[in-house]
């Protein structure tokens, strides 16, 4: 590795007054980046920031209870950014100011969600039909709080619609601290693949800082989304699901051209043991034991016999029953077979 290209890599992400090290940031997953997701990737390491599931401001403003009760972090966590949704400057505003005052370290506009749920009150990617409106929602945030504001979009509507450059460009001219786009637009959803060109272009409208999204899944994706965009950081979701580990190992290969080894399968079920265990401990067990299925799939794919356990994880009541499923598929990661790298 080049010495230039490493030091490039490696600046920190400065969000406002906020120095983010390393510039690896945990993407927002509705329904995924609770707190127990968010600790996970934070203890493993190399994770500069982490983002909430995404939290409507009307709920927060109405003081929704389980919306309020999303507003979970630990100190151990920080920084953490909180996304938030909301059709009109005034809600947008308010929801700030609760996260603000809950003690969020940056604040997220979510610009790009097409969920129904979202678009249908003018939020998330109806924004991206709707930019004065955006600019308006963006102003009232920033004027509302102290805490620095981001915009989180996508390239546009369709291919015939980019509003990526143009929305970042709002973003920083209402105050925004900074701008992370996923290079999907609106209508493809998470099919084909992320366009990181738009990324680089909207690096090269504005000054403040840009947040590469889309289709990291390893530490050399990363390096890679760096060189070719510019960006200053680096956001990964999918990429992290079941695999809290890999922002230590982006980290690594960033900082010294290591590429650490995939933990085994046998180190993967420990890793699910861990989480599943502090999900209990912050949502209880009914919850944790439902909201954990789909995670401990993510952690045991291409174990040997995984389908079966699969199924018996699909069909779990209790924790102690998890447990047990865990002590059995780790029965059959014999050691030096099924290694799993
Ligand atoms: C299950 C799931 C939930 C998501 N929820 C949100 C969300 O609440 N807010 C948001 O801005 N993006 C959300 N996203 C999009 C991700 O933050 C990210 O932009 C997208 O997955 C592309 O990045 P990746 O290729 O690294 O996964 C979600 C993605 C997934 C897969």
């Amino acid at each position: 590795m080049s010495l230039v290209t490493c030091v490039l890599t490696m600046l920190s992400l400065l969000v406002g007054d906020l120095n983010i090290y390393p510039p690896l940031v945990l993407a927002p997953m509705a329904g995924i980046t609770n707190h127990a997701c968010r600790w996970m990737c934070k203890q493993s390491g190399g994770c500069g920031l982490v983002g909430t599931e995404m939290v409507s401001a009307y709920a927060l403003r109405h003081g929704h209870r389980r919306t309020r009760e999303m507003l979970d972090w630990v100190e151990d966590e920080r920084p953490v950014s909180v996304q938030i949704f909301g059709g009109s400057p005034e809600i947008v505003a308010e929801g700030a100011r609760i996260v603000e005052e809950a003690g969020a370290d940056v604040i997220e506009i979510n610009m790009g969600c097409p969920a129904p749920k979202v678009s249908k009150t003018g939020a998330g990617a109806a924004l991206l039909k709707d930019l004065n409106s955006a600019e308006s929602i963006i102003t009232a945030a920033v004027r509302a709080v102290h805490t620095p504001v981001m915009v989180k979009t996508r390239k546009g509507w369709d291919e015939s619609n980019e509003t990526a450059v143009e929305l970042a460009k709002i973003t920083e001219g209402s105050g925004g601290a900074a701008v992370t786009v996923h290079g999907r637009t609106v209508v493809q959803g998470y099919s084909g693949s992320a366009d990181w060109d738009i990324i680089r272009r909207v690096r090269g409208a504005v000054k403040i800082p840009v947040i590469g999204n889309g289709d990291v899944r390893t530490p050399e994706d990363a390096r890679r989304m760096f060189d070719e965009t510019g960006c200053d950081g680096v956001m990964i979701g999918r990429g992290a699901l079941g695999r809290p580990w890999i922002f230590k190992h982006v980290s690594a290969y960033l900082e010294t051209g290591e590429v650490l080894p995939e933990p085994d399968f046998a180190e993967r079920i420990e890793w699910a043991r861990r989480h599943v265990r502090l999900l209990v401990e912050c949502v209880g067990e009914e919850r944790a034991v439902r909201e954990m299925r789909g995670h401990i799939v993510w952690y045991i794919k291409g174990i040997p016999g995984a389908a079966g356990i699969r199924a018996s994880i699909m069909d779990s009541r209790s924790l102690a029953e998890i447990e047990d499923i865990l002590n059995e598929a780790r029965g059959q990661c014999e050691p030096g077979i099924a290694q799993g790298r």
